[in-house]
């Protein structure tokens, strides 16, 4: 373990704060780390800082688990949740709609690809990518392919964690304590640039690593559903980025297969990127488009899964009948959240938002040279507003630091003394800041990152 931060010793010796959140079990923690060094107690957060209780700043460079856009307490988003919130907090959304909903979902349609006409809301990522698979399942059955019951994901692929979102994930750590339990769906090699088996170039080549995925469509075209991949960048996997080719390759191979393609853009959309969608600026054509995280800047939790009229229509029939799609959540099309969502995108779709964006993409790409100098830097890695650096033991051979060496976790101790909140993904540290970050604030954020890897990496 390494040394916890000054201020963390302190709060250790502090009783009254042990008592305070010992009857929390929180994600994606292992518990016992906690007596160590406790989790910070966020008291408020402004534009892209967050504050602990004791003023102590942190710049959230991953915007509190990618959601945030537009930095914490921001004054339009906050204003259209008050104003909603005068109005109605939530309803239910079988029998009845309301205007937040009616206005997101026309805005939807109008930025994403232009074959995605109908917008189902449900409340989480995971969820929306549940009924993307459900409602590929449905339609295959209700057009007379009911064999059509598997998935084709990518290795690395991350879709949540529910057990059907799980079922096509392609990450051990999530899968491998519940495989008995899974659907029997089909993984597939994707692209891995860094250690391409090829030795091509991420920028220049063809996809060459897409002959796996052509061949097992063209294997079990008769009982695949759908793929589902996320475009360009695999989060989970630590931020591993692809061409867009391989998606075109994709397209392509899923129409002459009569497979469904769906997008999970519940991390990369709105703005991730440098675009809205990756699939929108792409011109690609995907069956179903997953969206949720940035949806509401990290306001509120909401969900959507677009489709198309094709699918919609499967489903459309003169009575309650066995092809109703059955799929509700309490909270589907929360209001609040739909407020929180219009204002987002407003924000979004303002007039040079987006071109604004550019000279913050340079600056991400100038500031992370120093980053792609260190001697542990296996691939500096960027995708837009995406940043990341894999830190390898040796350069050469690409060999990783075994996972009991806690390499990103003490990275993450030594950026919170530089009060700058980096949580690495295994040995990928990468930044996925709010949108709203300022050319300083990403000299600090790359500054910062530097030192905390060479602090805890020199003499290694
Ligand atoms: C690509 C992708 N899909 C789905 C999810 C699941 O979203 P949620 O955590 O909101 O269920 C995530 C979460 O990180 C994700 O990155």
């Amino acid at each position: 373990m390494a040394n916890p931060p000054q201020a963390f010793v302190t709060r250790k010796q502090d009783e009254d704060r042990v008592r305070d959140f010992h009857h929390i079990w929180h994600p994606c923690t292992q518990m016992k780390d906690y007596e160590e060094v406790p989790p910070l107690l966020i008291d408020r957060a402004e534009g892209i800082y967050l504050y602990d209780r004791e003023g102590r700043r942190y710049m959230d460079v991953i915007s509190s688990w990618w959601v945030n856009l537009f930095g914490h307490n921001h004054p339009r988003i906050n204003r259209a949740i008050r104003e909603q919130l005068d109005k109605m907090a939530h309803v239910m959304f079988a029998g009845v709609t309301h205007q937040p909903a009616i206005d997101l979902a026309q805005t939807l349609v109008k930025v994403s690809p232009p074959k995605l006409t109908k917008v189902f809301f449900s409340d989480n990522g995971s969820t929306s990518v549940e009924v993307a698979l459900k409602m590929s399942l449905q339609y295959w059955l209700q057009t007379g392919k009911p064999q059509k019951t598997k998935f084709i994901y990518l290795k690395g692929g991350y879709h949540g964690e529910t057990l059907g979102a799980l079922s096509v994930c392609g990450i051990g750590l999530f899968r491998d304590k519940f495989e008995k339990v899974l659907m029997h769906n089909i993984e597939v090699e994707g692209p891995d640039c860094l250690r391409c088996p090829f030795g091509l170039e991420r920028e220049s080549c063809h996809a060459e690593c897409f002959e796996p995925m052509a061949q097992t469509l063209e294997k079990n075209r008769e009982s695949v559903a759908g793929v589902i991949v996320e475009p360009l960048v695999q989060g989970a996997a630590g931020m591993k980025m692809y061409p867009p080719v391989y998606l075109k390759k994709l397209e392509e191979a899923c129409q002459a297969t009569g497979v469904h393609v769906i997008y999970d853009e519940v991390a990369v959309g709105f703005g991730r990127t440098g675009s809205l969608f990756v699939s929108e600026h792409h011109g690609l054509n995907p069956t179903f488009l997953c969206l949720s995280k940035g949806i509401t800047s990290g306001y509120l939790p909401l969900a959507a899964t677009l489709t198309t009229d094709d699918i919609y229509q499967a489903f459309y029939d003169d009575y309650v009948s066995f092809k109703l799609f059955i799929r509700s959540h309490s909270y589907s099309a929360n209001p609040l959240a739909c407020a929180a969502a219009n204002a987002t995108l407003g924000l979004l779709i303002e007039p040079g938002f987006m071109d604004r964006l550019e000279p913050k993409i340079k600056m991400i790409g100038r500031e992370g040279e120093c980053l792609r100098d260190l001697p542990w830097c296996g691939e500096f890695r960027q995708t837009g507003m995406i940043a990341a650096v894999e830190l390898v033991k040796d350069r050469d051979t690409l060999e990783a630091f075994p996972i009991e060496q806690r390499v990103g976790y003490q990275i993450f101790l030594e950026g919170l003394k530089r009060e700058v909140y980096l949580r690495p993904l295994g040995n990928v540290v990468y930044f996925i800041p709010p949108l709203v970050i300022e050319p300083d604030q990403i000299a600090t954020m790359m500054t910062a990152a530097h030192e905390s890897i060479t602090t805890v990496l020199k003499g290694t």
